[in-house]
């Protein structure tokens, strides 16, 4: 066999052996993925990631009104009209804190839990967050790599690395650019879920992706998925290879990096050796070989270990964690658009509407819904236009947060509306890609409507499929929960599934449900700003939502639900701050 035939014939057993994962994860009407069945209360695992015998450095607890301060939840929208902060310890903090911190505590009698600016399945929390630091004058910390500590607010310093070779590694992005890094711990999901998790995992970091691209837009940051990099490369720069530090305490996963950079020279800020006029591409790749060297310095600290035992460990989520793994780096470039470049018309504090800020430490997941709030159709279209990526504009020109994601969509929408005034209740479809309306199509029962719904704003390629009242059906295929029904509108996300693993690799497979999670995040933010609520679904019955609509292959399948209605509090909570553990600096 010639080595090109050999390595595709190893990418194709990887992809049905992804696959296979896939269709053994599947939830049934007689027969749930398998897992433990009860929690193993005992070895729960611990939610917070610590680095011992590494220097924590605090990141300043920032009330809303100081600075940085929040623009409006709609200005982060609006391209240029963010004022771009400076990289400093106060701009990282409230990065990390509209990223990745704590929300909120949680209290029901004598337990007590945290909650996050990005949501989890089951509130787990697998995502370990990371950044890489270049030297920037007046950040006040060292070049190095970082893991941040939600409960603390902190950061970690996991290793030092010599100024010269972050430059080095850095030197195609803007000046301040810098690289933000995330993990899972599968085992924090496994010990509930069993072997669903690594679907769940990825949801969540995909969730993360979203939460740190609204945090990096309140700033006035650009971000980007560096998706050409090869995951050993991500993980021997993040230090999830390390076994040494690792020892006896759960792996990380090494997920994905991301490059943050200012949208402009930041005024008072001295640049980099680099004249960022020079810059017209971004990378999506970074050289390995630094990577090598700097991983190569001095390192600090062993990983906690987060359960005394683990009762079962599930096979199947390191063999499908594998299969996936994206073993080949890729040299692509995104070209830097001047409007992705320039803060023209920065407006830092407007003063109509809710600041994004508030929406962020707002959002939370409702756990029960009123049944019986509508909202309008046209908050309904607002929030379908919000998940519509562009896909026909280059990356970086497309609308907030579709610029971070260096793919066309694989991901649309199956719909079914409940309570929206002025729309029909029944299934509709929202084709995130119009090009693919006849492939989707063609994966469902002939007999189905597609006809543009009615009042759609021009543009909006909404489908209606179906006339009737989905309540019932749609908490039925949700695992039986009824905020599905509840709610004005649910719907599952419909990946291009069997194709794209096919044609573009196994390493796909975590992509789309990051693409279906980054989804979710900015539709939980959307709920809020429109004074309702939403909740994500990880638990649904796969192939009974596949025969709704006729879905018999693996062509399309669907990944994750999601529900938008009027809430319904758990008034038996007390609700307390995030960092009343933390006396104020
Ligand atoms: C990927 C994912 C799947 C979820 N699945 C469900 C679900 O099936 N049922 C449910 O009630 N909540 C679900 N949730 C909501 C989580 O329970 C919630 O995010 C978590 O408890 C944290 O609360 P918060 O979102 O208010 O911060 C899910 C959330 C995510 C991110």
């Amino acid at each position: 066999m010639s080595p090109k035939s050999f390595s595709q014939a190893a990418q194709a057993d990887s992809v049905d052996r992804i696959i296979d994962y896939h269709v053994k994860t599947k939830h049934h009407f007689n027969r749930y993925a398998r897992s433990l069945g009860y929690l193993d209360w005992a070895n729960q695992p611990d939610p917070f990631r610590r680095f011992e015998g590494t220097q924590l450095i605090s990141l300043p607890l920032l009330s809303p009104d100081e600075e940085p301060l929040s623009p409006t939840y709609q200005a982060i929208y609006e391209r240029g009209t963010v004022l771009c902060q400076p990289l400093q310890l106060t701009t990282l903090s409230r990065f990390f804190e509209f990223a990745l911190a704590l929300s909120a505590w949680k209290k029901a009698g004598e337990s007590e839990w945290a909650l996050r600016s990005n949501p989890s399945s089951g509130n787990l929390h697998p995502t370990e967050g990371y950044v890489v630091l270049p030297q920037v004058d007046g950040l006040e910390l060292n070049p190095g790599l970082y893991h941040y500590a939600p409960k603390e607010h902190g950061l970690e310093r996991r290793a030092e690395f010599p100024a010269e070779l972050v430059a080095q590694l850095l030197v195609s992005f803007p000046s301040h650019a810098f690289l933000f890094g995330l993990t899972s711990v599968h085992w924090r999901e496994a010990w509930k879920y069993g072997e669903r998790a690594f679907r769940y995992c990825n949801h969540d970091v995909g969730h993360a992706i979203g939460a740190a691209r609204v945090a990096a837009a309140t700033l006035g940051w650009n971000m980007t998925l560096l998706d050409g990099v090869a995951q050993n490369t991500v993980a021997m720069l993040l230090g999830t290879d390390r076994k040494q530090d690792f020892g006896e305490a759960e792996p990380e996963h090494s997920d994905c990096l991301v490059v943050v950079w200012p949208t402009q020279a930041v005024k008072g800020q001295k640049l980099g050796v680099k004249d960022d006029i020079d810059i017209k591409e971004i990378p999506l790749a970074l050289e390995s070989a630094i990577v090598k060297e700097l991983a190569g310095g001095a390192w600090y600290g062993k990983a906690n270990r987060l359960s005394d035992e683990h009762g079962v460990h599930w096979e199947i989520i390191d063999e499908a964690a594998e299969a996936s793994w994206k073993t080949e780096s890729c040299r692509s470039t995104v070209p830097l658009s001047l409007l992705s470049n320039n803060a023209s018309h920065p407006v830092p504090f407007t003063p109509h509407g809710p600041s994004a800020g508030q929406i962020i430490r707002q959002r939370r997941s409702a756990v029960a819904f009123d049944a019986k709030t509508s909202i309008s159709a046209a908050m309904f279209f607002h929030m379908m236009q919000r998940v519509m990526p562009q896909a026909e504009r280059p990356q970086l020109e497309r609308p907030m947060p579709w610029d971070v994601w260096p793919y066309d969509p694989t991901i649309h929408l199956l719909i079914f509306v409940h309570r929206v005034d002025g729309l029909t209740p029944g299934l509709y479809v929202l084709m995130r890609d119009r090009r693919r309306v006849s492939f989707i199509q063609q994966t469902m029962n002939p007999e189905l409507s597609w006809t543009i719904a009615p009042d759609c704003p021009d543009g909006l390629p909404l489908y209606w499929l179906l006339e009737g009242d989905a309540k019932k059906l749609a908490a039925q295929v949700s695992c039986h929960q009824d905020i599905a029904g509840d709610s004005a509108f649910s719907f599952g996300m419909l990946a291009e599934f069997e194709g794209t693993l096919r044609d573009r690799g196994p390493w796909w497979y975590p992509r789309m449900f990051w693409e279906a999670g980054l989804l979710g995040q900015i539709l939980y933010l959307e709920a809020e700003a429109a004074g309702v609520r939403a909740t994500g679904i990880g638990c649904f019955f796969d192939d009974p939502v596949h025969e709704i609509v006729g879905i018999q292959s693996l062509a399309v399948q669907s990944l994750y639900h999601f529900t938008i209605g009027g809430p319904v509090e758990d008034r038996r909570l007390q609700t307390l701050p995030p960092y009343h553990h933390r006396s104020r600096a």
